[in-house]
């Protein structure tokens, strides 16, 4: 399906809610942005009353209200349990999971977009295409050079202080909350991303791995490392409490280092 850029969306009007469960304590409206760019040509915001009860997440919401309001409502989720990344959506303003949100914190109103900067499949559901592209840009598996074919049929161990220098990294769970956050990507789709920069590092400081050769063309060109600000936007977006802009900084500090000594 061809995926469209955000556009200013029109309103319509809200209908009753139908009730969850008998301990249900108040209605919460959520306003939700609505379009199908292969036949509308502009977006419009729904309302719909939705009721709460503790513990009660917006991804909870959204599946009772797929259930019982509105089954065309286009959604993208899979775990539940913040491990998936797919149901990352724009929350009142931010880009987070709408598995791993509780709607009671959200005020009387709550505004779902789809993420911020990426096009449009359909209503809360982006187009993820360029952000895997530019994820299979910088050579994501370990990559060795000098290991025996016979040595890597059993488990490749790592010391747990080896292990330590790739924790945060490696807890990245593709959700693209990041993505669009970052003002440079806003005007520039072709700029890495904070993102494919981070799981770059997270293989270069790989003790097991060898691949830097193949990552540093794409990481010291005109749209790698270089382009970041460190305006910390992806930061703050990140579900996963990645130190984004930290990442980024290692990896130009490995680049300079193998630029200067060739390895
Ligand atoms: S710190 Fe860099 S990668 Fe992160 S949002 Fe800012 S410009 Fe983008
Ligand atoms: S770095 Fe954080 S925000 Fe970005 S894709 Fe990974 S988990 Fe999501
Ligand atoms: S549904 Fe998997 S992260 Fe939210």
């Amino acid at each position: 399906m061809a995926a469209e850029t955000q556009a200013k969306p029109a309103e319509t009007q809200p209908t009753a809610a139908p009730a969850m469960q008998a301990s249900t304590q108040a209605i919460v409206t959520f306003k939700i942005y609505r379009h199908e760019p292969t036949v509308e040509k502009t977006p419009h915001f729904q309302t719909y009353p939705v009721e709460t009860r503790p513990g009660l997440t917006v991804l909870d919401a959204l599946i009772h209200l797929l259930d019982t309001q509105d089954g065309s409502l286009a959604v993208r989720y899979s775990c539940r349990h913040a491990v998936c990344g797919s149901c990352a959506m724009d929350i009142n303003g931010k880009n987070m999971l709408a598995c791993q949100t509780q709607v009671a914190r959200l005020g009387p109103e709550v505004t779902l977009r789809p993420l911020t900067g990426l096009p449009v499949v359909r209503d809360l559901v982006c187009d993820m295409t360029n952000f895997f592209r530019k994820y299979n840009l910088i050579t994501p598996y370990l990559v060795n050079k000098t290991k025996d074919e016979k040595d890597l049929t059993r488990e490749w161990l790592q010391s747990p202080r080896d292990r330590k220098k790739i924790d945060h990294e490696i807890g990245c769970i593709m959700c693209g909350c990041c993505e669009g956050a970052c003002p440079v990507l806003w005007t520039d789709e072709n700029y890495l991303g904070p993102s494919a920069i981070a799981k770059a590092w997270r293989f270069i400081a790989d003790t097991r791995d060898e691949g830097i050769q193949e990552r540093i063309g794409i990481l010291d060109s005109q749209y790698g490392v270089w382009r970041c600000h460190t305006a910390f936007g992806c930061v703050e977006a990140c579900p996963k409490n990645i130190p984004l802009t930290e990442s980024i900084e290692k990896a130009r500090r490995r680049i300079i280092r193998y630029r200067l000594r060739g390895k």
